[in-house]
């Protein structure tokens, strides 16, 4: 069953009759490079039929060690960032109730960030819980997950004795290379591989997300087939039988004129870090050579008390993707009050949902009216199988916009620069020249 359905069929006043249908070849070499692994970045495309590859085995392995972990603490410490992260965070706030304090265990995150503030109140939480740690980086080298790691390694061994931390600690990264392998096999910690050709922010179905999702309490192997049905529907190279095709092709036809920001607009808490984890899929993928959607999340109503204005009447360079949720699993409704002091009885026994619908149309219509295109992407509900079908269905959109727009969309050699810079300040061995270049400029930008 299909449960993401993207709709298009809004944008007439954007697109002239026939010119999605005439942008369709496009599309077709995009697809044909991708499938045919002949274009830029083909070393990076294990994430294409992981889903379908990824054997009983595999997931029944993921769910032996996720189960020993869940047997053992009520606190999951996972340490990464970008593509090391975000599927993670994506998933179980999809996935598991609101609020921290009802999910057992809890997963919390480390190494995303480099705030001392942070990682102290982490560690305070984690004072009179049993604790596990899942460190994951692909490379083995990221700095900020690689700090994070050490003072959680120390208090881990602080703790409960090198020899029990290191039964709690699991690694996640490359099969072979980089220091996390090397101190993973020196200190004995239960190790998953990240498969070499599949790069950080295409990683989520691998066990860079399984394992922890998996501890999360969240079923993978549902969460593995809805990936699998989405490679059905969005492969070939028709557009009409392809829906990450064609919404690819939408994409690059409004960017093409003018609309170079895309707003993927959405109206249940739930689907704020998969936002976040498409963000960064789509701008980390798009963003070089001088071009690139710019890919922007807004969490309504929330922001429509916001930056709701600015969509509405601002710079006319914005495009809006609605992703919408169809079913909530339960249903509040406004309650009746004799004296209605506060007018709102016109809404008594109507449900939230109701009401949130009315909101999605009347903003959508608004912004169409305002000047900004629009489509919707709607997902059925909060299931594992809904989930895996949108997380490859952007996947899948992404590459092909990536190839649409002439650029590599599985390498980011934009990120080094930061971290070049950052290397040099910090007096990494081998950046002395870069050092002296930076040190005077430096000083005016401080803390
Ligand atoms: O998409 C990517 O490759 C990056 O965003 C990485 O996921 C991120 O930089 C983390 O890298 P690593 O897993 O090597 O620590």
């Amino acid at each position: 069953m299909q449960h993401i359905q993207y709709n298009d069929k809004f944008l007439s006043d954007f697109l002239s009759d026939g010119e999605l249908e005439s942008y369709a070849p496009h599309v077709a070499q995009a697809e044909k490079l991708l499938m045919s692994k002949s274009g830029p970045g083909n070393d990076f495309l294990g994430w294409l039929d992981l889903p379908k590859k990824t054997g009983k085995d595999t997931i029944s392995a993921i769910n032996d060690k996720a189960q020993e972990i869940r047997s053992k603490a009520d606190l999951l410490i996972c340490v990464g960032i970008g593509g090391s992260y975000l599927g993670t965070k994506a998933a179980i706030e999809f996935l598991s109730p609101a609020f921290e304090d009802m999910r057992k265990p809890r997963v919390v995150f480390a190494g995303h960030t480099i705030n001392s503030d942070y990682l102290a109140d982490l560690l305070e939480l984690a004072k009179d819980k049993e604790v596990a740690v899942n460190v994951i980086s692909k490379s083995g080298t990221t700095t900020e997950p690689g700090i994070a790691f050490r003072v959680i390694r120390q208090w881990m061994e602080k703790r409960y004795g090198r020899e029990e931390a290191a039964k709690r600690i699991v690694a996640t990264t490359d099969p072979d290379k980089g220091a996390l392998r090397k101190l993973a096999k020196e200190e004995g910690y239960a190790a998953f591989e990240i498969p070499g050709d599949v790069g950080g922010r295409f990683s989520v179905l691998t066990p860079v997300g399984l394992f922890p999702i998996a501890v999360a309490g969240i079923d993978i192997g549902k969460l593995i087939a809805g990936a699998a049905e989405a490679s059905d529907f969005c492969s070939g190279e028709s557009i009409e039988k392809n829906m990450a095709g064609r919404y690819a092709a939408v994409r690059n036809i409004l960017f093409r004129k003018g609309y170079t920001t895309e707003v993927m607009a959405t109206f249940q808490p739930q689907l704020h870090f998969i936002n976040e984890w498409w963000k960064q899929l789509a701008g980390e993928s798009e963003g070089k050579d001088g071009t690139g959607i710019f890919p922007a999340g807004l969490d309504y109503t929330t922001d429509l008390h916001s930056l709701g204005q600015w969509l509405q009447e601002g710079l006319r360079n914005v495009f809006e993707t609605f992703m919408v949720l169809k079913k909530t699993a339960s249903t509040i409704t406004v309650p009746k009050f004799d004296d209605d002091s506060d007018d709102l009885n016109y809404l008594a026994s109507r449900s939230f949902e109701d009401i949130n619908e009315k909101a999605f149309q009347g903003t959508m219509l608004a912004h169409l009216d305002g000047g900004v295109p629009s489509a919707t992407l709607m997902l059925e509900d909060r299931s594992e199988a809904t989930l895996g079908q949108l997380f490859y269905f952007f996947e899948k959109a992404v590459a092909l916009s990536g190839y649409i727009l002439r650029v590599n969309p599985f390498d980011q050699p934009g990120v080094e620069a930061y971290k070049k810079n950052m290397f040099a300040l910090l007096g990494k061995a081998g950046f002395e020249k870069q050092a002296e270049a930076l040190s005077g400029r430096a000083k005016g930008i401080s803390i």
